[in-house]
């Protein structure tokens, strides 16, 4: 493919109206949203639809979300609006939270690749609405990026996949977001979520109640598995590099990448001072958002770089966290690294089971032993508001004068009965 590819700016009227027209007249049209650029074109169209699968080189099998301007769009494209769904659109929307519903015979097959299901969202992006408006038709529109590679959240990296491919591209700056929007489905007896994205699974319970999260958004499918998001099946945000996902502290992060020294490390902004390799950091440690806000323009710089080995710092998994866990762990190939592991053995057993003569032999080979009878007997962990709870429940006598615990007198009370056993435990047991 190599057309005309018009350069339009978000900036001027004009060229969101010369946008408008192009989708109207059935041309493809990037654009840009909060959460990444989008690969636009008339939704309702199912030669436009077709159109997009081939710019992308994407399976025609992986379903396209459609995107309004209005709430009062959404009626024509969806046989009912659920109940949970009105209450995610009125929460989230304008927003990056995408809702799956039963489609309305409108909707082209095309579109929603052969499922009898639509998934709609409603982009706060000002630009992505004004230019939906201007075409006048909802718009499909997936990531803007190839099949496989990271989704663009920059006007050059759209320039990289899609220049000469489709009719115009407008330039709207970096995405604010910058991971694809929250895919939740609503046909389902529970809501479930396909894709973490902008929305936290958390931010949904809040509104919803019980959210389920779909096995497929942390683990790695089975070959030929179906899947409820058929985008979840395939490898994705790929750079060109062999990337592997870390699962380690700071400091052990830092101790491997130096036996490591030709590759790259993509790591948190705190990391940097400790490595002696190349580093694209993707964001703070401790804040997901500018983890999510920074990710897929880290891997398109490990290409630019050359990088040939990556290793990647693991995210948490809470919050926004899940979403750059679910994107990072896909462009490792679900390949984790994780060096300095160590087994952890739990002896139980009752007693004169042999505990004891095990733990030894364990002992003799080389193994730390953590007696956990010993640890319980430290008086230390008793002393505080444990302590003062204990001296509560079952009175003064259990204090020695020098003000340490009496075990042998709190045995005395506590084990006279049940209840004085049962009020021990939930005194000592979170301890
Ligand atoms: O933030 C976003 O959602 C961006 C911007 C451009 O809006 N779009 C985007 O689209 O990420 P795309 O096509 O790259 O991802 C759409 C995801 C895929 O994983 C697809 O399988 C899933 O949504 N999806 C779409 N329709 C579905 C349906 N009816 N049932 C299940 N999954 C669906
Ligand atoms: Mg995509």
């Amino acid at each position: 493919m190599n057309m005309d590819t018009r350069l339009l700016d978000e900036k001027n009227e004009q060229d969101i109206k010369e946008a408008g027209k192009i989708l109207r007249r059935g041309g493809l049209v990037a654009i840009p949203t909060e959460t990444v650029y989008g690969l636009a074109g008339n939704a309702l169209d199912p030669t436009v639809s077709a159109q997009i699968y081939k710019v992308k080189g994407r399976p025609s099998d992986n379903p396209l979300i459609v995107h309004i301007a209005d709430i009062k769009e959404l009626p024509a494209l969806v046989e009912e609006i659920p109940e949970a769904a009105k209450k995610l659109a009125d929460a989230f929307w304008p927003g990056p939270l995408t809702i799956i519903m039963k489609k309305s015979p409108l909707v082209p097959m095309q579109t929603t690749g052969g499922l009898d299901t639509v998934a709609v969202r409603m982009p706060s992006d000002p630009t992505a609405r004004a230019i939906i408006n201007a075409a006048g038709v909802p718009l499909a529109a997936p990531s803007a990026n190839l099949s496989g590679l990271p989704s663009p959240t920059s006007f050059p990296h759209v320039c990289d996949d899609l220049m000469g491919r489709v009719d115009g591209i407008v330039n709207g700056g970096d995405c604010e977001v910058g991971v694809e929007s929250t895919v939740i489905t609503v046909v389902t007896e529970i809501p479930r979520v396909l894709r973490p994205g902008g929305i936290s699974v958390e931010q949904l319970r809040r509104v919803l109640g019980r959210v389920d999260v779909d096995r497929a958004v942390l683990e790695k499918p089975a070959e030929n598995a179906k899947v409820a998001s058929p985008g979840m099946k395939y490898k994705h945000y790929a750079p060109k590099a062999d990337v592997y996902m870390v699962d380690a502290s700071a400091e052990d992060y830092a101790a491997f990448l130096h036996t490591h020294s030709e590759a790259a490390a993509l790591c948190f902004n705190e990391d940097v001072p400790y490595l002696k390799n190349r580093c694209v950091p993707y964001g703070s440690a401790a804040d997901s958002l500018s983890q999510a806000h920074g990710l897929f323009t880290s891997l398109h710089h490990l290409d630019e770089i050359g990088a040939k080995t990556v290793y990647a710092r693991m995210p948490r998994k809470s919050g926004v966290g899940l979403a750059v866990y679910n994107r990072l762990i896909r462009a490792c190939a679900f390949r984790i690294v994780t060096p300095n592991e160590q087994l952890v053995i739990g002896l139980t057993g009752q007693t004169g089971a042999g505990k004891s003569t095990v733990a030894k032999q364990l002992k003799a080979r080389g193994c730390v032993i953590i007696d956990c009878d010993a640890v319980t007997h430290d008086p230390s962990l008793y002393a505080g508001t444990c302590l003062t709870e204990l001296q509560n429940a079952f009175g003064r006598a259990i204090i020695k004068e020098d003000g340490s615990l009496d075990r042998r007198r709190l045995a005395n009370l506590a084990f006279a009965s049940e209840e004085g056993k049962a009020k021990l435990n939930a005194i000592t047991h979170p301890v």
